[in-house]
């Protein structure tokens, strides 16, 4: 008898893979996958190579738009978005938090000019875990700043 169960594969939609492990619920979170009303499969810890681990997220039916695209890098940076037609893999994205970020999230300063200009650039100070720098003021917003200005 075979003693493992594998997540199942799915039609169509989408697959997010090779998440940093412990990521996948703020993916759900960040996508309001909960209030979602198709399918969604979440996989954590999953064994990729010998000695690495990965959270997998599986939504059917559902194709991602860039802005959702670019708040993922920033919480599960290194990520691999895969969309699924027909059980095929029919395109193939890997993510990647971009050396400097414009919009997505506003300054904490409540005096950065990028609040009265709304218009925000921050330079990506630090990757695992990340921490940004606002272009203007250069205020750091670490990573719990970054998950509450995602709403997460
Ligand atoms: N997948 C799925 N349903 C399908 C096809 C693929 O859920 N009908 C999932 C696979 O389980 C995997 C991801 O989509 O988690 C990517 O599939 P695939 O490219 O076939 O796997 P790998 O070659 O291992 O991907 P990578 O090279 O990105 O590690
Ligand atoms: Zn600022």
């Amino acid at each position: 008898m075979k003693k493992e169960l594998k997540v199942s594969a799915i039609k169509n939609g989408t697959v997010i893979d090779h998440i940093r492990p412990g990521k996948a619920l703020d993916v759900v979170r960040l996508l309001n996958l909960e209030n979602y009303d198709d399918s969604v499969t979440v996989a954590m810890g999953v064994h990729s190579s010998l000695h690495k681990t990965k959270d997998i997220v599986k939504i059917e039916n559902r194709e991602l738009s860039e802005e959702e695209v670019n708040e993922i890098a920033l919480i599960a940076p290194e990520s691999t978005i895969n969309i699924i037609k027909d059980y095929e893999v029919a395109e193939k994205r890997k993510i990647e938090l971009p050396d400097l970020i414009k919009g997505i999230l506003t300054c904490m300063n409540p005096n950065c000019i990028s609040r009265k200009e709304g218009s925000s650039k921050f330079i990506v100070e630090k990757r695992d875990p990340v921490i940004l720098r606002c272009y203007y003021c250069e205020r750091l917003m670490e990573e719990d700043e970054i998950l509450k200005r995602l709403r997460i």
